[in-house]
Protein backbone atom coordinates (compact mmCIF):
# COMPACT_ATOMS: atom_id res chain seq x y z
CA UNK A 1 0.00 0.00 0.00
CA UNK A 2 2.76 1.92 1.19
CA UNK A 3 4.63 1.95 -2.13
CA UNK A 4 1.05 2.72 -3.98
CA UNK A 5 0.33 5.72 -2.29
CA UNK A 6 1.81 8.26 -4.07
CA UNK A 7 0.73 7.64 -7.44
CA UNK A 8 -2.91 7.17 -5.77
CA UNK A 9 -2.42 10.85 -4.05
CA UNK A 10 -0.80 12.44 -7.41
CA UNK A 11 -4.23 11.00 -9.11
CA UNK A 12 -6.27 11.97 -6.15
CA UNK A 13 -4.69 15.61 -6.70
CA UNK A 14 -4.64 16.27 -9.84
CA UNK A 15 -8.44 15.32 -10.40
CA UNK A 16 -10.06 16.92 -8.20
CA UNK A 17 -7.61 20.12 -7.68
CA UNK A 18 -7.55 21.86 -10.67
CA UNK A 19 -10.30 23.29 -12.40
CA UNK A 20 -12.31 21.51 -15.29
CA UNK A 21 -11.99 24.23 -17.70
CA UNK A 22 -9.03 25.37 -19.58
CA UNK A 23 -6.74 27.07 -17.00
CA UNK A 24 -4.54 30.15 -18.16
CA UNK A 25 -1.74 32.10 -16.05
CA UNK A 26 -0.92 35.61 -17.73
CA UNK A 27 2.03 37.09 -16.20
CA UNK A 28 3.47 40.83 -16.53
CA UNK A 29 6.62 41.87 -15.80
CA UNK A 30 6.59 45.63 -15.63
CA UNK A 31 8.80 47.21 -18.38
CA UNK A 32 9.97 44.21 -19.71
CA UNK A 33 11.22 45.16 -23.02
CA UNK A 34 11.19 42.99 -25.86
CA UNK A 35 15.25 43.07 -26.72
CA UNK A 36 15.94 42.38 -22.53
CA UNK A 37 16.74 38.34 -23.84
CA UNK A 38 19.85 39.82 -25.55
CA UNK A 39 20.98 40.85 -22.28
CA UNK A 40 21.78 37.32 -21.47
CA UNK A 41 20.89 38.20 -17.63
CA UNK A 42 17.43 36.13 -18.52
CA UNK A 43 18.86 32.25 -19.47
CA UNK A 44 15.60 30.61 -18.21
CA UNK A 45 13.38 32.57 -19.50
CA UNK A 46 15.20 32.09 -22.70
CA UNK A 47 15.17 28.25 -22.48
CA UNK A 48 11.03 28.50 -21.73
CA UNK A 49 10.83 31.48 -24.53
CA UNK A 50 12.26 28.71 -26.98
CA UNK A 51 9.88 26.30 -25.71
CA UNK A 52 6.55 27.27 -26.61
CA UNK A 53 5.36 30.25 -28.69
CA UNK A 54 6.89 33.46 -29.00
CA UNK A 55 7.30 36.24 -30.86
CA UNK A 56 9.70 38.82 -31.40
CA UNK A 57 7.71 41.94 -29.79
CA UNK A 58 4.51 43.23 -29.75
CA UNK A 59 2.94 46.56 -30.37
CA UNK A 60 1.35 48.06 -27.57
CA UNK A 61 -1.28 50.95 -27.16
CA UNK A 62 -1.00 54.84 -26.86
CA UNK A 63 0.32 56.32 -24.74
CA UNK A 64 3.27 53.28 -23.91
CA UNK A 65 2.00 53.18 -20.41
CA UNK A 66 1.38 50.95 -17.46
CA UNK A 67 -2.26 51.17 -16.93
CA UNK A 68 -3.95 52.36 -19.93
CA UNK A 69 -1.44 49.04 -21.71
CA UNK A 70 -2.36 46.48 -19.36
CA UNK A 71 -6.00 47.55 -19.34
CA UNK A 72 -5.97 47.32 -22.77
CA UNK A 73 -4.22 43.62 -22.24
CA UNK A 74 -7.20 42.31 -20.34
CA UNK A 75 -10.10 44.19 -22.80
CA UNK A 76 -8.70 44.14 -25.96
CA UNK A 77 -9.81 47.60 -25.90
CA UNK A 78 -8.01 50.77 -26.74
CA UNK A 79 -7.89 53.31 -24.63
CA UNK A 80 -10.38 55.68 -26.24
CA UNK A 81 -13.09 52.97 -25.34
CA UNK A 82 -11.58 51.22 -21.91
CA UNK A 83 -11.42 55.07 -20.60
CA UNK A 84 -7.76 54.88 -18.60
CA UNK A 85 -5.81 57.55 -20.95
CA UNK A 86 -3.12 57.78 -18.88
CA UNK A 87 -1.66 56.57 -15.34
CA UNK A 88 -3.09 60.17 -14.14
CA UNK A 89 -6.07 61.94 -16.50
CA UNK A 90 -8.48 64.56 -15.51
CA UNK A 91 -11.69 63.85 -15.61
CA UNK A 92 -14.52 66.70 -16.58
CA UNK A 93 -16.83 64.52 -14.68
CA UNK A 94 -15.21 65.08 -11.53
CA UNK A 95 -13.33 68.10 -12.67
CA UNK A 96 -10.10 66.84 -11.05
CA UNK A 97 -6.78 64.73 -11.65
CA UNK A 98 -7.84 61.02 -10.91
CA UNK A 99 -5.21 58.48 -9.90
CA UNK A 100 -5.61 54.65 -10.23
CA UNK A 101 -8.66 53.57 -8.30
CA UNK A 102 -11.73 51.76 -9.59
CA UNK A 103 -13.11 55.03 -11.31
CA UNK A 104 -10.01 55.42 -13.70
CA UNK A 105 -10.79 51.22 -14.54
CA UNK A 106 -14.33 51.13 -14.44
CA UNK A 107 -15.04 53.67 -17.55
CA UNK A 108 -18.06 52.05 -18.74
CA UNK A 109 -20.21 48.85 -17.87
CA UNK A 110 -19.95 48.21 -21.41
CA UNK A 111 -15.93 47.27 -20.76
CA UNK A 112 -15.81 43.80 -19.57
CA UNK A 113 -12.16 42.74 -18.83
CA UNK A 114 -11.07 38.88 -19.12
CA UNK A 115 -11.52 37.92 -15.66
CA UNK A 116 -15.08 39.30 -15.50
CA UNK A 117 -16.15 37.68 -18.65
CA UNK A 118 -14.35 33.94 -17.10
CA UNK A 119 -16.03 34.03 -14.05
CA UNK A 120 -19.32 35.08 -15.54
CA UNK A 121 -19.99 31.82 -17.44
CA UNK A 122 -19.96 30.27 -14.09
CA UNK A 123 -19.75 26.35 -13.92
CA UNK A 124 -16.83 26.55 -11.98
CA UNK A 125 -15.20 29.27 -13.45
CA UNK A 126 -13.09 31.27 -11.14
CA UNK A 127 -10.64 33.76 -11.66
CA UNK A 128 -7.83 35.50 -9.73
CA UNK A 129 -5.62 38.72 -9.88
CA UNK A 130 -2.22 39.08 -8.08
CA UNK A 131 -1.82 42.87 -8.01
CA UNK A 132 -2.43 43.10 -11.94
CA UNK A 133 -3.85 46.53 -12.35
CA UNK A 134 -7.46 47.62 -11.84
CA UNK A 135 -8.66 44.00 -11.31
CA UNK A 136 -8.78 44.37 -8.04
CA UNK A 137 -12.02 46.39 -8.16
CA UNK A 138 -15.27 45.06 -9.17
CA UNK A 139 -16.90 44.91 -12.42
CA UNK A 140 -20.29 45.06 -13.28
CA UNK A 141 -21.25 45.03 -9.70
CA UNK A 142 -18.76 41.61 -8.93
CA UNK A 143 -15.48 40.88 -7.72
CA UNK A 144 -13.34 38.50 -8.79
CA UNK A 145 -13.27 35.73 -6.68
CA UNK A 146 -9.19 35.54 -5.32
CA UNK A 147 -7.85 39.46 -5.29
CA UNK A 148 -4.40 40.98 -4.33
CA UNK A 149 -4.67 44.19 -3.94
CA UNK A 150 -1.00 45.99 -5.01
CA UNK A 151 1.62 45.58 -2.48
CA UNK A 152 5.02 45.98 -3.07
CA UNK A 153 6.70 44.53 -0.16
CA UNK A 154 4.97 41.31 -0.67
CA UNK A 155 7.74 38.82 -1.80
CA UNK A 156 7.40 37.38 -5.31
CA UNK A 157 8.34 34.13 -4.77
CA UNK A 158 5.03 34.15 -2.26
CA UNK A 159 2.51 35.70 -4.71
CA UNK A 160 3.40 32.52 -7.16
CA UNK A 161 3.06 30.38 -4.36
CA UNK A 162 -0.49 32.39 -3.41
CA UNK A 163 -1.05 31.87 -7.26
CA UNK A 164 -0.50 28.07 -7.68
CA UNK A 165 -2.82 27.90 -4.30
CA UNK A 166 -5.69 29.43 -5.97
CA UNK A 167 -4.97 27.35 -9.16
CA UNK A 168 -5.23 23.94 -7.08
CA UNK A 169 -7.77 25.48 -4.51
CA UNK A 170 -10.16 22.25 -3.61
CA UNK A 171 -13.18 24.26 -3.51
CA UNK A 172 -12.63 27.01 -6.26
CA UNK A 173 -9.89 25.99 -8.50
CA UNK A 174 -9.20 29.26 -10.02
CA UNK A 175 -8.97 28.43 -14.04
CA UNK A 176 -7.35 32.27 -15.16
CA UNK A 177 -5.00 34.07 -12.55
CA UNK A 178 -3.47 37.49 -13.73
CA UNK A 179 0.30 37.58 -11.88
CA UNK A 180 1.90 41.16 -12.07
CA UNK A 181 5.00 42.24 -11.21
CA UNK A 182 6.13 46.28 -10.72
CA UNK A 183 9.87 45.60 -11.90
CA UNK A 184 12.06 46.19 -13.67
CA UNK A 185 9.69 49.00 -14.32
CA UNK A 186 10.52 50.78 -10.48
CA UNK A 187 14.22 50.11 -11.04
CA UNK A 188 14.27 51.59 -14.51
CA UNK A 189 12.42 54.89 -13.77
CA UNK A 190 15.02 55.63 -10.85
CA UNK A 191 18.80 53.98 -12.05
CA UNK A 192 17.95 53.49 -15.36
CA UNK A 193 18.32 50.21 -18.08
CA UNK A 194 22.16 50.59 -17.47
CA UNK A 195 22.98 49.87 -13.80
CA UNK A 196 23.90 47.04 -11.55
CA UNK A 197 20.12 47.52 -9.96
CA UNK A 198 18.09 47.15 -13.28
CA UNK A 199 20.19 44.31 -14.25
CA UNK A 200 19.59 42.57 -11.02
CA UNK A 201 16.46 42.98 -11.28
CA UNK A 202 16.00 41.15 -14.50
CA UNK A 203 17.91 38.47 -12.93
CA UNK A 204 15.56 38.11 -9.77
CA UNK A 205 12.22 38.10 -13.10
CA UNK A 206 14.82 34.76 -14.48
CA UNK A 207 14.52 32.96 -11.46
CA UNK A 208 10.84 33.95 -10.11
CA UNK A 209 9.86 32.61 -14.06
CA UNK A 210 11.97 29.46 -13.39
CA UNK A 211 10.36 29.43 -9.98
CA UNK A 212 6.40 29.72 -11.31
CA UNK A 213 7.53 26.82 -13.85
CA UNK A 214 8.90 24.31 -11.70
CA UNK A 215 5.71 24.97 -9.01
CA UNK A 216 3.73 24.11 -11.71
CA UNK A 217 6.12 20.92 -12.29
CA UNK A 218 6.22 19.89 -8.81
CA UNK A 219 2.22 20.37 -8.43
CA UNK A 220 2.31 17.79 -11.83
CA UNK A 221 -0.34 20.28 -13.52
CA UNK A 222 2.60 21.79 -15.96
CA UNK A 223 0.53 20.15 -18.95
CA UNK A 224 -2.70 21.53 -17.80
CA UNK A 225 -1.87 24.96 -17.59
CA UNK A 226 -1.50 27.52 -20.34
CA UNK A 227 1.07 30.91 -19.25
CA UNK A 228 1.37 33.38 -21.11
CA UNK A 229 4.41 35.58 -20.23
CA UNK A 230 4.18 39.58 -21.31
CA UNK A 231 5.30 43.15 -20.61
CA UNK A 232 2.88 46.48 -21.08
CA UNK A 233 6.31 48.18 -22.55
CA UNK A 234 9.58 48.87 -22.89
CA UNK A 235 11.57 52.11 -21.60
CA UNK A 236 14.44 54.17 -22.82
CA UNK A 237 17.55 55.72 -20.64
CA UNK A 238 17.36 59.10 -20.45
CA UNK A 239 20.08 61.99 -18.66
CA UNK A 240 18.98 65.52 -16.99
CA UNK A 241 20.42 67.08 -20.45
CA UNK A 242 17.43 66.47 -22.34
CA UNK A 243 14.94 67.47 -19.39
CA UNK A 244 12.67 70.41 -20.68
CA UNK A 245 10.69 72.87 -18.47
CA UNK A 246 7.81 73.63 -20.35
CA UNK A 247 5.30 74.94 -17.37
CA UNK A 248 7.70 78.30 -17.89
CA UNK A 249 5.53 79.13 -21.19
CA UNK A 250 2.42 78.86 -19.53
CA UNK A 251 0.71 81.05 -16.93
CA UNK A 252 0.69 79.67 -13.66
CA UNK A 253 -3.38 78.84 -12.91
CA UNK A 254 -4.80 78.78 -16.31
CA UNK A 255 -4.81 75.17 -16.95
CA UNK A 256 -4.60 71.49 -15.45
CA UNK A 257 -1.61 69.07 -16.01
CA UNK A 258 -2.12 65.56 -15.75
CA UNK A 259 -0.06 62.39 -17.13
CA UNK A 260 4.04 62.00 -16.81
CA UNK A 261 6.63 62.31 -18.91
CA UNK A 262 6.93 61.88 -22.02
CA UNK A 263 3.09 62.80 -22.53
CA UNK A 264 1.37 65.63 -20.42
CA UNK A 265 -2.27 65.77 -21.21
CA UNK A 266 -3.34 69.87 -20.76
CA UNK A 267 -6.56 71.12 -19.57
CA UNK A 268 -6.78 75.03 -19.77
CA UNK A 269 -8.86 76.56 -17.63
CA UNK A 270 -12.33 78.46 -19.64
CA UNK A 271 -11.01 81.46 -21.64
CA UNK A 272 -7.22 80.24 -21.77
CA UNK A 273 -7.53 77.45 -25.05
CA UNK A 274 -6.00 79.62 -27.60
CA UNK A 275 -3.28 81.46 -25.36
CA UNK A 276 -2.21 78.15 -23.88
CA UNK A 277 -2.18 76.31 -27.00
CA UNK A 278 -0.16 79.47 -28.92
CA UNK A 279 2.18 79.54 -26.26
CA UNK A 280 3.36 76.06 -26.23
CA UNK A 281 3.07 75.52 -30.01
CA UNK A 282 6.01 78.63 -30.48
CA UNK A 283 8.01 77.11 -27.50
CA UNK A 284 8.24 73.77 -29.06
CA UNK A 285 9.01 75.14 -32.74
CA UNK A 286 11.71 77.19 -30.72
CA UNK A 287 13.22 74.46 -28.47
CA UNK A 288 12.39 71.60 -31.46
CA UNK A 289 12.12 68.70 -28.99
CA UNK A 290 8.42 68.29 -28.08
CA UNK A 291 5.59 68.66 -30.17
CA UNK A 292 1.56 70.04 -28.93
CA UNK A 293 -1.20 68.83 -30.65
CA UNK A 294 -4.89 69.94 -30.38
CA UNK A 295 -7.48 67.31 -29.42
CA UNK A 296 -8.51 67.54 -33.30
CA UNK A 297 -5.46 66.65 -34.43
CA UNK A 298 -4.32 63.66 -32.20
CA UNK A 299 -2.66 60.88 -34.59
CA UNK A 300 -5.81 58.92 -35.74
CA UNK A 301 -3.51 55.35 -34.52
CA UNK A 302 -3.71 56.35 -31.05
CA UNK A 303 -6.94 55.26 -30.71
CA UNK A 304 -7.01 58.78 -28.01
CA UNK A 305 -9.33 60.87 -29.03
CA UNK A 306 -12.96 60.02 -28.89
CA UNK A 307 -13.03 60.01 -24.65
CA UNK A 308 -14.35 63.52 -22.59
CA UNK A 309 -11.58 62.29 -20.69
CA UNK A 310 -9.25 63.01 -23.39
CA UNK A 311 -7.61 66.51 -22.66
CA UNK A 312 -7.95 69.19 -25.31
CA UNK A 313 -4.11 69.53 -25.63
CA UNK A 314 -1.27 67.09 -25.86
CA UNK A 315 2.38 67.63 -25.13
CA UNK A 316 4.72 64.80 -26.26
CA UNK A 317 8.02 65.05 -25.79
CA UNK A 318 10.58 63.82 -28.81
CA UNK A 319 12.18 60.48 -28.24
CA UNK A 320 14.96 61.01 -25.81
CA UNK A 321 13.52 63.77 -23.85
CA UNK A 322 11.37 64.74 -20.92
CA UNK A 323 9.73 67.01 -19.21
CA UNK A 324 9.10 69.46 -15.93
CA UNK A 325 7.92 65.92 -13.62
CA UNK A 326 11.41 64.45 -14.82
CA UNK A 327 13.34 67.41 -13.25
CA UNK A 328 11.32 67.09 -9.93
CA UNK A 329 11.37 63.17 -9.78
CA UNK A 330 15.15 62.95 -10.55
CA UNK A 331 15.78 64.76 -7.58
CA UNK A 332 13.40 62.98 -5.62
CA UNK A 333 15.10 59.89 -6.37
CA UNK A 334 18.65 60.98 -5.65
CA UNK A 335 17.56 61.99 -2.25
CA UNK A 336 15.47 59.07 -1.80
CA UNK A 337 18.07 56.17 -3.46
CA UNK A 338 21.32 58.49 -1.95
CA UNK A 339 22.88 59.34 -5.26
CA UNK A 340 24.40 62.67 -6.27
CA UNK A 341 22.74 63.73 -9.33
CA UNK A 342 24.99 64.95 -12.19
CA UNK A 343 23.88 66.00 -15.75
CA UNK A 344 24.91 62.32 -17.07
CA UNK A 345 22.78 60.47 -14.29
CA UNK A 346 20.10 57.97 -16.08
CA UNK A 347 16.84 57.63 -15.57
CA UNK A 348 14.50 55.00 -17.51
CA UNK A 349 11.52 56.40 -19.19
CA UNK A 350 8.81 55.00 -21.66
CA UNK A 351 5.14 56.70 -23.02
CA UNK A 352 6.47 57.67 -26.27
CA UNK A 353 4.91 56.53 -29.62
CA UNK A 354 3.99 52.75 -30.42
CA UNK A 355 5.98 52.82 -33.76
CA UNK A 356 9.38 53.70 -31.39
CA UNK A 357 10.70 50.11 -31.22
CA UNK A 358 12.11 50.93 -27.55
CA UNK A 359 8.70 50.66 -26.46
CA UNK A 360 8.43 47.38 -27.17
CA UNK A 361 6.83 44.50 -25.02
CA UNK A 362 7.99 40.86 -25.32
CA UNK A 363 5.48 38.11 -25.81
CA UNK A 364 6.19 34.14 -24.67
CA UNK A 365 3.58 31.44 -24.21
CA UNK A 366 3.38 27.82 -23.09
CA UNK A 367 0.82 24.87 -22.32
CA UNK A 368 -1.10 22.80 -23.92
CA UNK A 369 -2.68 24.57 -25.79
CA UNK A 370 0.28 26.56 -27.27
CA UNK A 371 2.48 25.29 -30.18
CA UNK A 372 5.84 24.42 -28.88
CA UNK A 373 9.03 25.22 -30.64
CA UNK A 374 6.95 28.26 -32.56
CA UNK A 375 7.76 31.92 -33.78
CA UNK A 376 4.62 33.99 -34.50
CA UNK A 377 5.13 37.58 -36.48
CA UNK A 378 4.55 40.11 -33.80
CA UNK A 379 1.14 41.06 -33.17
CA UNK A 380 -0.78 44.11 -31.60
CA UNK A 381 -1.43 43.75 -27.40
CA UNK A 382 -5.12 44.39 -28.47
CA UNK A 383 -5.20 40.95 -29.89
CA UNK A 384 -4.14 39.32 -26.65
CA UNK A 385 -7.64 39.34 -25.84
CA UNK A 386 -8.92 37.08 -28.59
CA UNK A 387 -5.92 34.85 -27.69
CA UNK A 388 -7.35 34.64 -24.51
CA UNK A 389 -10.59 34.06 -25.19
CA UNK A 390 -10.04 30.63 -27.41
CA UNK A 391 -7.32 29.80 -24.58
CA UNK A 392 -10.07 30.01 -22.32
CA UNK A 393 -13.20 28.60 -24.28
CA UNK A 394 -14.79 31.84 -23.55
CA UNK A 395 -17.75 33.26 -25.85
CA UNK A 396 -15.94 35.94 -28.53
CA UNK A 397 -16.69 39.70 -27.31
CA UNK A 398 -16.48 42.66 -29.53
CA UNK A 399 -13.13 44.12 -29.08
CA UNK A 400 -10.52 45.81 -31.42
CA UNK A 401 -7.97 42.64 -32.13
CA UNK A 402 -8.29 41.02 -34.84
CA UNK A 403 -8.75 36.82 -33.99
CA UNK A 404 -6.67 36.06 -36.97
CA UNK A 405 -3.58 37.91 -35.91
CA UNK A 406 -3.43 34.80 -33.10
CA UNK A 407 -4.42 31.87 -34.11
CA UNK A 408 -1.06 30.77 -35.23
CA UNK A 409 -0.24 30.82 -31.64
CA UNK A 410 -3.12 27.82 -30.89
CA UNK A 411 -1.87 24.18 -31.15
CA UNK A 412 -5.55 23.78 -33.06
CA UNK A 413 -6.97 26.05 -35.31
CA UNK A 414 -10.14 27.99 -34.17
CA UNK A 415 -12.47 25.60 -35.97
CA UNK A 416 -11.04 22.51 -33.80
CA UNK A 417 -13.08 23.88 -30.57
CA UNK A 418 -16.37 23.27 -32.73
CA UNK A 419 -15.74 20.79 -36.00
CA UNK A 420 -17.02 17.15 -35.67
CA UNK A 421 -14.05 16.23 -35.43
CA UNK A 422 -13.91 17.25 -32.10
CA UNK A 423 -17.69 15.99 -31.18
CA UNK A 424 -16.32 12.22 -32.08
CA UNK A 425 -13.33 12.29 -29.47
CA UNK A 426 -15.50 14.44 -27.14
CA UNK A 427 -17.99 11.30 -26.89
CA UNK A 428 -14.77 8.92 -27.18
CA UNK A 429 -13.57 11.24 -24.59
CA UNK A 430 -16.37 10.94 -22.38
CA UNK A 431 -16.43 7.24 -22.12
CA UNK A 432 -12.78 6.88 -21.35
CA UNK A 433 -13.30 9.77 -18.68
CA UNK A 434 -16.54 7.66 -17.45
CA UNK A 435 -14.33 4.67 -16.79
CA UNK A 436 -12.34 6.78 -15.74
CA UNK A 437 -14.18 8.51 -13.03
CA UNK A 438 -15.60 4.97 -11.81
CA UNK A 439 -12.25 3.95 -11.16
CA UNK A 440 -11.16 7.10 -9.59
CA UNK A 441 -14.15 7.12 -6.85
CA UNK A 442 -13.17 3.97 -5.69
CA UNK A 443 -9.48 4.84 -5.33
CA UNK A 444 -10.76 8.39 -3.29
CA UNK A 445 -13.05 6.12 -1.20
CA UNK A 446 -9.66 3.76 -0.20
CA UNK A 447 -8.15 6.85 0.60
CA UNK A 448 -10.24 8.69 2.72
CA UNK A 449 -11.01 5.41 4.77
CA UNK A 450 -7.29 5.11 4.95
CA UNK A 451 -5.93 8.56 5.08
CA UNK A 452 -8.39 11.43 6.41
CA UNK A 453 -5.95 14.00 6.26
CA UNK A 454 -5.83 16.93 3.92
CA UNK A 455 -3.78 16.05 1.06
CA UNK A 456 -3.86 19.46 -1.09
CA UNK A 457 -0.92 21.34 0.31
CA UNK A 458 2.50 20.58 -0.90
CA UNK A 459 3.65 21.56 2.37
CA UNK A 460 1.76 18.20 3.21
CA UNK A 461 2.88 16.92 0.45
CA UNK A 462 6.60 17.82 1.13
CA UNK A 463 6.03 16.15 5.32
CA UNK A 464 5.61 12.75 3.55
CA UNK A 465 7.39 12.92 0.09
CA UNK A 466 10.52 15.12 0.19
CA UNK A 467 12.05 13.63 -2.36
CA UNK A 468 9.41 14.37 -4.95
CA UNK A 469 9.03 18.29 -4.14
CA UNK A 470 13.20 18.91 -3.90
CA UNK A 471 12.91 21.85 -6.22
CA UNK A 472 10.26 23.12 -4.10
CA UNK A 473 12.24 23.18 -1.50
CA UNK A 474 15.42 25.06 -3.16
CA UNK A 475 13.29 27.90 -3.99
CA UNK A 476 11.60 27.90 -0.59
CA UNK A 477 15.10 28.23 0.73
CA UNK A 478 15.60 31.26 -2.07
CA UNK A 479 12.62 32.62 -0.82
CA UNK A 480 14.04 33.13 2.58
CA UNK A 481 17.63 33.98 1.71
CA UNK A 482 16.46 36.39 -0.54
CA UNK A 483 13.19 38.31 -0.03
CA UNK A 484 11.47 38.03 3.12
C1 LIG B 1 -15.54 43.91 -3.32
O1 LIG B 1 -14.60 43.72 -2.29
C2 LIG B 1 -14.43 44.84 -1.46
C3 LIG B 1 -13.37 44.53 -0.44
O2 LIG B 1 -12.14 44.38 -1.09
C4 LIG B 1 -15.71 45.17 -0.75
O3 LIG B 1 -15.55 46.33 0.03
C5 LIG B 1 -16.80 45.39 -1.78
O4 LIG B 1 -18.02 45.56 -1.13
C6 LIG B 1 -16.89 44.22 -2.73
N1 LIG B 1 -17.81 44.56 -3.76
C7 LIG B 1 -18.73 43.74 -4.17
C8 LIG B 1 -19.62 44.26 -5.24
O5 LIG B 1 -18.84 42.63 -3.74
C1 LIG C 1 18.82 33.58 -8.85
O1 LIG C 1 18.85 32.23 -8.43
C2 LIG C 1 20.16 31.71 -8.21
C3 LIG C 1 20.04 30.26 -7.81
O2 LIG C 1 19.12 29.60 -8.57
C4 LIG C 1 20.84 32.49 -7.12
O3 LIG C 1 22.17 32.04 -6.97
C5 LIG C 1 20.86 33.96 -7.49
O4 LIG C 1 21.38 34.72 -6.41
C6 LIG C 1 19.49 34.46 -7.81
N1 LIG C 1 19.64 35.81 -8.33
C7 LIG C 1 18.87 36.81 -7.93
C8 LIG C 1 19.21 38.15 -8.48
O5 LIG C 1 17.94 36.68 -7.19
C1 LIG D 1 24.64 70.23 -17.34
O1 LIG D 1 23.91 70.46 -18.53
C2 LIG D 1 23.39 71.76 -18.65
C3 LIG D 1 22.50 71.80 -19.87
O2 LIG D 1 23.09 71.13 -20.94
C4 LIG D 1 24.55 72.74 -18.72
O3 LIG D 1 24.06 74.05 -18.79
C5 LIG D 1 25.41 72.60 -17.46
O4 LIG D 1 26.54 73.40 -17.55
C6 LIG D 1 25.84 71.16 -17.27
N1 LIG D 1 26.49 71.03 -15.99
C7 LIG D 1 27.61 70.37 -15.81
C8 LIG D 1 28.13 70.28 -14.42
O5 LIG D 1 28.20 69.82 -16.75
C1 LIG E 1 10.14 75.74 -14.66
O1 LIG E 1 10.31 77.11 -14.85
C2 LIG E 1 9.47 77.91 -14.04
C3 LIG E 1 9.64 79.36 -14.46
O2 LIG E 1 11.00 79.68 -14.56
C4 LIG E 1 9.79 77.65 -12.58
O3 LIG E 1 8.94 78.42 -11.76
C5 LIG E 1 9.61 76.19 -12.28
O4 LIG E 1 10.01 75.91 -10.96
C6 LIG E 1 10.42 75.36 -13.24
N1 LIG E 1 10.05 73.94 -13.04
C7 LIG E 1 10.90 73.04 -12.60
C8 LIG E 1 10.34 71.65 -12.44
O5 LIG E 1 12.05 73.25 -12.37
C1 LIG F 1 20.03 56.59 2.24
O1 LIG F 1 20.81 57.03 3.32
C2 LIG F 1 20.08 57.13 4.52
C3 LIG F 1 20.96 57.80 5.54
O2 LIG F 1 22.28 57.27 5.48
C4 LIG F 1 19.60 55.75 4.94
O3 LIG F 1 18.85 55.83 6.12
C5 LIG F 1 18.73 55.16 3.83
O4 LIG F 1 18.34 53.86 4.14
C6 LIG F 1 19.44 55.18 2.50
N1 LIG F 1 18.51 54.80 1.47
C7 LIG F 1 18.77 53.85 0.57
C8 LIG F 1 17.70 53.57 -0.41
O5 LIG F 1 19.81 53.23 0.53
C1 LIG G 1 -13.03 49.21 -30.65
O1 LIG G 1 -13.99 48.28 -30.23
C2 LIG G 1 -15.15 48.86 -29.68
C3 LIG G 1 -16.01 47.73 -29.15
O2 LIG G 1 -16.31 46.85 -30.14
C4 LIG G 1 -15.84 49.70 -30.73
O3 LIG G 1 -16.96 50.32 -30.16
C5 LIG G 1 -14.87 50.73 -31.27
O4 LIG G 1 -15.46 51.45 -32.33
C6 LIG G 1 -13.62 50.08 -31.77
N1 LIG G 1 -12.64 51.07 -32.16
C7 LIG G 1 -12.08 51.09 -33.35
C8 LIG G 1 -11.09 52.18 -33.62
O5 LIG G 1 -12.33 50.27 -34.21
ZN1 LIG H 1 4.48 49.72 -16.97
Amino acid sequence: MFLKFPVLCLIFHCAYCISHHPILIIVSYDAFKYNFFDTKLVPHMETLKKQGTYADYLLNVFPTKTFPNHHSIATGLYPETHGVLGNTYYDPKTKQVEHIGPQMFRYSNNVVPIWRLNEDQGNGRYSGSMMWPGAYYPYQGKNITYRQDFDDNMDWYKRIDTVISWVTDRKKPANLVMLYIEQPDTYGHIFGANAPQFKDMLRKLDNITKYLQDQLESHHIADKVNVVHLSDHGLITITPQTFINITQYMKGGTYTWAGATPCIQITPHKGHEEEIYTALKDASIKNGHFKVYKKQDFPKQWHYKNNPRSAPILVMADVGWGLDDMIEASKKYAKIFNFTLTNSSEFGVHGYDTSVADMHPYFMARGPKIKKQHKVSPFHTVDLFNLFTELLELPQMPNNGTLGNIVDILNDNKQGRYNVGSVVMVTVGGIVAGLFIIALITVIVLLIIKHRQNLTTVAALNKRFPQTFQNHIESQHLLDAEYA
